[in-house]
């Protein structure tokens, strides 16, 4: 008991701070956020009028008097309410896209500038779901669910005490429904948290699965998994359904019974209309705005009640976003080196993605200018070790430390990036133009630039072959391209960079001999020269190195120089 007590305690400290983070968040938004509240709450008491001018007609259609008047008044009431209805529908889509695009690009930069690591662990299908369902549950939330749950609460008490100052009685009946819906309410929100969470769960499921089958197709075809993945999809489907078909019961349920509160209340205030009619006591008219109040007394209590599930939503979807938006960035600081001639002290490194030691003591010290190889069997720990230098795992023990020919030094740190080149392993490159690909390496590299990279990297003959050259377009991970011809692409985005420190991760692996001497000899010709860790499996490029590194758990380095 309490254990349970404690849990939800915790939770609602919780959702709580999930609540503070959506204030904070909305804060540059509040004024328009208030406009709309304002014009919505403009046409509440534009309906309001039109139930008391509604009162006056049918009063005046027996009489006579000021019928035209009254008529007009309304009609008038009518085109504007439906005037400020529309503008208020552009100005709620306009808000939303805001809204939830601030949402969705303040994580998105959270991401791209978060633990690699950290970020990795979560699966690119849930990201999106975040990125997408969750920050639009949000922003609906802010822009539509709040503003109406504040809106339903003043529409309760002025509706109220309008009622009220006709009949006292009446008014009382009519707020009978309250504890029917606050309780429904309240035991709804609470079961309506726990399949909310997973819902959002197998949505995530099912959008990974969808992203993922989609991006390996090959992979689906060649094995011949489409009826796999077929019905695959279609299970991860059903058990989303399973869950939101469990939670639409659940609303339902609760809907029923406040349905039935909300009859049993008209119906009370209909023979009690009737009866004060039949006694003589109250016109036509009076009795059509008791039943309309009635009606309206009701109706927000009810919408109220109905707002629970959806706020429960909102915060199980902040969350989520929270989680993301709580990760640790990783640290960058200012960069001191002075020249480009960089190497890099590695002192008693050790490290292990798990309990299992993947690196154990290493220590070498990498010399600026030096081109150093990086052999060991596969999956021994080679790019790895080259992740740790880049700063992607930071789990680690021991000192890596940059420094240049000036003694300047500076600590391995995600800034240090601006000082490396990276070809890493496997096929990297993104969908759209060479020449978008070639200019990630230098996003303000010029046309001349781009050609000499990829003169060096031996990719500049089969580019000026294809019909469009450099504005060829490419697929996802390079299709449309040989591997080589990817590979090569890779090389010059990484070239054109003149970064000081170059790494190359099995760089050639697709090569030919004769294109893998091509490169070599481009990057041995590239100006300024960069301090090179070249990761291989190939001997024929050993000799153009100074030293090797050889990882066996243990890091042994052995000087190449004397073998040449
Ligand atoms: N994210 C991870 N979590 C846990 N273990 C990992 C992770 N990434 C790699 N490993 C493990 O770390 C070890 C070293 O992997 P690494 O990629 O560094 O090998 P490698 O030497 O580059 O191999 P290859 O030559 O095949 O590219 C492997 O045993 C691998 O299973
Ligand atoms: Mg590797």
């Amino acid at each position: 008991m309490a254990t349970r007590v404690k849990e939800l305690w915790a939770d609602r400290s919780n959702q709580m701070h999930y609540f503070k983070w959506l204030l904070s968040y909305s804060k540059p938004y509040a004024g328009r956020i208030i406009l709309k509240m304002l014009m919505e709450l403009g046409v509440t008491g534009m309906s309001l009028t039109m139930v008391a001018y509604s009162k006056r007609i049918i009063d005046s259609a027996t009489t006579g008097n000021k019928f035209v008047g009254f008529l007009i008044v309304y009609v008038c009431l009518m085109i504007a309410m439906l005037f400020v209805e529309n503008i208020l529908g552009l100005i709620n889509t306009v808000l939303n896209e805001k809204y939830s695009f601030g949402i969705r690009l303040q994580v998105y930069n959270k991401i791209i500038r978060s633990n690699w690591t950290t970020v990795e662990k979560y699966h690119t299908g849930d990201l999106m779901t975040r990125l997408t369902s969750d920050a639009g549950n949000v922003a609906d939330g802010i822009i539509n669910t709040i503003p109406q749950v504040i809106r339903l609460v003043i529409e309760l008490v002025v509706v109220f005490f309008m009622l009220f100052s006709y009949s006292p009685m009446l008014a009382c009946l009519g707020l009978c429904v309250a504890p029917v819906a606050g309780i429904a309410s309240w035991w709804l929100g609470k079961k309506i948290t726990k399949l909310q969470v997973k819902v959002q769960e197998s949505e995530a499921k099912y959008r990974s699965f969808l992203q993922e089958s989609l991006a390996n197709l090959l992979i689906v075809k060649s094995f011949r998994n489409e009826n796999y993945a077929s019905e695959r999809l279609t299970e991860l489907r059903e058990n989303r359904f399973h869950w939101v078909f469990k939670k639409t019961k659940m609303s339902m349920a609760s809907s029923v019974a406040m349905s039935l509160a909300f009859q049993i209340g008209y119906i009370t205030a209909f023979a009690y209309g009737a009866l004060l009619i039949y006694r003589g006591e109250i016109t036509y008219g009076t009795m059509t705005v008791f039943l309309t109040l009635v009606n309206r007394v009701q109706a927000p209590v009810m919408g109220l009640a109905q707002k629970v599930p959806l706020i429960v939503m909102i915060l199980a979807s902040a969350g989520r976003i929270i989680e993301l938006q709580n990760i640790e960035m990783e640290p960058v600081s200012e960069n001191t080196l002075e020249s480009r001639e960089i190497g890099v002290k590695i002192d008693d490194l050790s490290f292990g993605y798990t309990d299992e030691t993947i690196i154990e003591d290493a220590s070498v010290d990498i010399k600026p200018g030096e081109f150093m190889a990086i052999v060991g069997e596969s999956g021994i720990g080679k790019t790895t070790l080259v992740r740790i230098m880049m700063s992607f795992l930071d789990k680690y023990s021991g000192r890596i430390t940059y420094y240049d020919d000036k003694g300047n030094t500076e600590n391995n740190n995600a800034g240090m990036r601006d000082y490396i080149s990276y070809v890493p392993q496997g096929n990297t490159l993104f969908s759209g133009t060479i020449r978008e690909n070639i200019r990630m390496g230098k996003v303000d590299a010029t046309e001349e630039e781009m050609l000499e990279a990829l003169k060096l990297s031996a990719g500049y003959d089969f580019v000026m072959s294809l019909p469009k050259g450099l504005d060829t377009v490419i697929g996802e991970r390079g299709f449309g391209l040989s591997e080589g011809q990817a590979q090569r692409i890779s090389i010059a985005r990484a070239f054109i960079r003149k970064a000081p420190f170059l790494i190359l991760d099995e760089a050639t692996s697709a090569l030919d001999e004769g294109t893998e001497q091509q490169v070599i000899t481009g990057l041995m010709n590239l100006t300024p020269r960069p301090t090179c860790v070249i990761i291989t499996h190939r001997k024929s490029i050993l000799k153009y190195c100074d030293r090797q590194l050889l990882i066996d758990k243990k890091v042994q380095c052995v000087d190449l120089r004397g073998e040449r």
